[in-house]
């Protein structure tokens, strides 16, 4: 394995240093900007220290693989012999590997089976300033796992951000450790603000700033998502404004080599936000951001876990732009105004913070990462939350005491850990898969997980409600999603695609976010293969029923039985709601319901709810029933001992007055 370090780069002047930091110490930071050269020069410098196993992470697969076969390049071997990499469902290294890349979420699964990481002598984990919760997990976990593994090494590296957090989680008062910034030169990069002229044209705000740009060097343009990226790229293909590259995630091995081939023509390079920090592409003049990604939230108001395509952070916005000041002089053309700048949060904050603590605990559990509340978490969640998730988690059936009385993960529990979904829907789609309406429950969950489609202007609410009207089912708004779920597919399936987004405006539905529907549900129901789940078409007249039962296991605490007084609904441990006023039950409220979510507003309101029959309810919540029976009485007409049963969901009466012969419960 050849181990030679170019001048060139930044992290070579700090080489030595760096070296001897990781001998003397059991924890180095390494800060540094993109392409100074950390991600390719650290396992070097690990191996060179006499480091034979060595794990590096990247936050994505795509990275993974990039950096594997660069670093296999520099060092002269072949991919899979001493340096290689390992993602999901790809392995390519051997027991000769003495550099493995891999991401962050594999190398918690390999704890599972590995608890002390003893497979590895060294660490580096990468981009830590992602703040993944795969990232955060691995920090906590390496601290306590450090003082039983003396000779394991670790290396954190971030870019410039918030980075004395990282030295502080691992320092004590007698080793405090070492931050080593390996940032390089970098160049001036002239930003400009060309705000579109509307929020749908970010394709022809992208062509306009190309052409605004002088000729003589690459360009990089940073789209949210994979389809962004191809639809952009069909239409400058007929502008000869210079070659096509696109990256993103799903491209093969040697379509992402093209990004490190510089050569003569100019280049337009379409990326996600890999290129923001962990993918250095080579020989970038010219930045144009839209200013968008795709991050993982949890959405508080919809209570479920996403990846909506948000506004970037000021520090992502800076990343960016820093992408053309590398090698001279840059220009970064921003598709939105100052002013919108200026209103984004500094950072975007850490995934442990935007997500459902029910969902975080899930996660820890299906780990065996131990109890969340003694985690060394860098940001550690609230202890209420925590109690509430707890309690959730419990009612769906994810976790159940154990002998010891601990709560102990089920097999209920893991499946549902490995779907992207709020734990609630993750419920509804196994219970869905049983009760044979997957296709319809899948669509109906991923309605639920984006925001709605159904758009109400102010101006114009009165012809919206018209519109939307058409899909409205009398008991169940889940059904009218279903509904306009089918309706969408016959008219995509008719109209151009042009002739389709126009019908979309016309009849007051989102386009973009239709259109993320399509893909949360297609990347739902591949999640589902995954598991061995199939999903089939989705059915022209699916089994209602069947539909709200599998729903109401994932909503157990979102029962509400009416009160004809107060004309309000009391719903879980003595909470009261109302319907929505959007809801298509609001006019003819049934006695029992259930919500898809309850929003505290002005009052706490129901939205997306559906009839239900207590007599589900009382079969779905079998572990969460309490049972009374009066005292025994003799029947004649039975001719046996009866008594009468009551029995409560959350405080709520499931049964009332019913009848059992005592034979049947003792
Ligand atoms: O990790 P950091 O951003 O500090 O830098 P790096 O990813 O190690 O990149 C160092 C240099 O190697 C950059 O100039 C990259 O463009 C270059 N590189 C490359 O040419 N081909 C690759 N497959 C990976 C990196
Ligand atoms: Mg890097």
């Amino acid at each position: 394995m050849k181990l030679e370090f170019d001048p060139a780069l930044p992290i070579t002047a700090r080489h030595h240093e760096i070296r001897d930091a990781l001998r003397d110490h059991q924890v180095v930071v390494v800060a540094g900007e993109t392409g100074s050269g950390k991600t390719t020069q650290l396992p070097k410098i690990a191996a060179e220290l006499g480091r034979t196993k060595i794990a590096h992470t990247q936050p994505r697969r795509i990275a993974a693989r990039s950096v594997a076969a660069r670093i296999a390049q520099e060092c002269d071997v072949e991919l899979g012999a001493e340096v290689g990499y390992a993602v999901r469902f790809d392995d390519k290294s051997g027991p000769d590997t003495v550099v493995r890349l891999v991401t962050d979420g594999l190398l918690l699964t390999e704890l599972q089976h590995d608890r002390r990481l003893e497979r590895y002598d060294t660490i580096i984990i990468d981009e830590a300033h992602e703040r993944s919760l795969s990232i955060d997990f691995l920090l906590g976990y390496l601290r306590e796992l450090l003082p039983r593994r003396p000779e394991l090494k670790v290396v954190v590296t971030s870019a410039t951000i918030d980075v004395e957090r990282f030295a502080a989680l691992f320092s004590t008062p007698e080793r405090p450790v070492p931050i080593i910034e390996v940032s390089g030169r970098t160049y001036p990069v002239e930003v400009r603000y060309r705000p579109l002229d509307r929020e749908d044209d970010v394709i022809d705000g992208i062509v306009s700033a190309i052409r605004e740009l002088p000729r003589d060097g690459d360009v990089l343009v940073f789209l949210p998502g994979e389809r962004d990226i191809r639809d952009t790229a069909e239409v400058l293909e007929g502008q000869s404004l210079g070659d096509v590259v696109p990256l993103y995630g799903r491209l093969a091995a040697h379509e992402q080599q093209r990004v490190f081939q510089t050569g003569p023509r100019r280049r337009i390079v379409l990326a996600t936000n890999v290129a923001e920090t962990s993918i250095t592409v080579p020989g970038i003049r010219y930045v144009v951001d839209p200013g968008l990604a795709r991050i993982s939230r949890f959405s508080t108001r919809l209570k479920v876990q996403r990846l909506p395509i948000e506004r970037i952070s000021q520090a992502s916005a800076a990343q960016r732009a820093g992408r053309c000041g590398r090698v001279a002089d840059g220009i970064c053309i921003r598709l939105y105004d100052e002013e919108d700048f200026e209103s984004r949060p500094e950072f975007t904050d850490p995934e442990i913070q935007r997500t459902n603590l029910a969902s975080v605990i899930l996660q820890m559990a299906s780990l065996d990462l131990g109890d969340i509340r003694d985690f060394g978490f860098l940001d550690a969640p609230d202890h209420r939350a925590v109690a509430d998730g707890l309690t959730l988690l419990r009612e769906l059936d994810a976790l159940a005491p154990g002998r010891d009385g601990s709560d102990r993960l089920t097999k209920l529990g893991r499946t549902m850990s490995r779907l992207p979904l709020d734990p609630r829907h993750a419920r509804m789609v196994l219970a869905a898969d049983r009760l044979g309406v997957l296709p319809e429950v899948l669509v109906i969950v991923a309605g639920l997980s984006i925001q709605d489609v159904r758009e109400r202007p102010l101006d114009k609410q009165q012809a919206a409600d018209t519109q939307h009207a058409r899909f409205r089912q009398p008991d169940s708004d889940f059904l009218s999603l279903l509904k306009l779920w089918d309706y969408l597919q016959e008219r995509r399936d008719e109209l151009s695609h042009t002739k389709f987004r126009r019908m979309c405006h016309d009849e007051f539905l989102h386009y973009l976010r239709v259109r993320e529907w399509a893909d949360v549900n297609s990347q739902l129901r591949r999640t589902v293969r995954e598991l061995g789940l199939k999903p089939g078409k989705v059915r022209k007249e699916p089994d209602a029923d069947a539909i709200h039962r599998a729903l109401l296991h994932g909503l157990l605490s979102h029962v509400g039985l009416r009160d004809a007084e107060t004309r309000e609904y009391l719903g879980a441990r003595g909470a009261r709601f109302s319907i929505f006023p959007g809801s298509g039950l609001a006019k003819k409220p049934p006695r029992w319901i259930m919500a898809g979510e309850l929003v505290e507003t002005s009052r706490l309101f129901a939205r997306d709810n559906a009839r239900v029959d207590p007599a589900w309810v009382e079969k779905a919540a079998g572990h969460l029933l309490k049972h009374q029976y009066s005292e025994p009485r003799w029947s004649a007409k039975r001719g046996a001992a009866v008594a009468t049963q009551r029995s409560t969901l959350y405080g709520l009466p499931v049964v009332v007055d019913r009848t059992v012969m005592l034979a049947q419960h003792d």
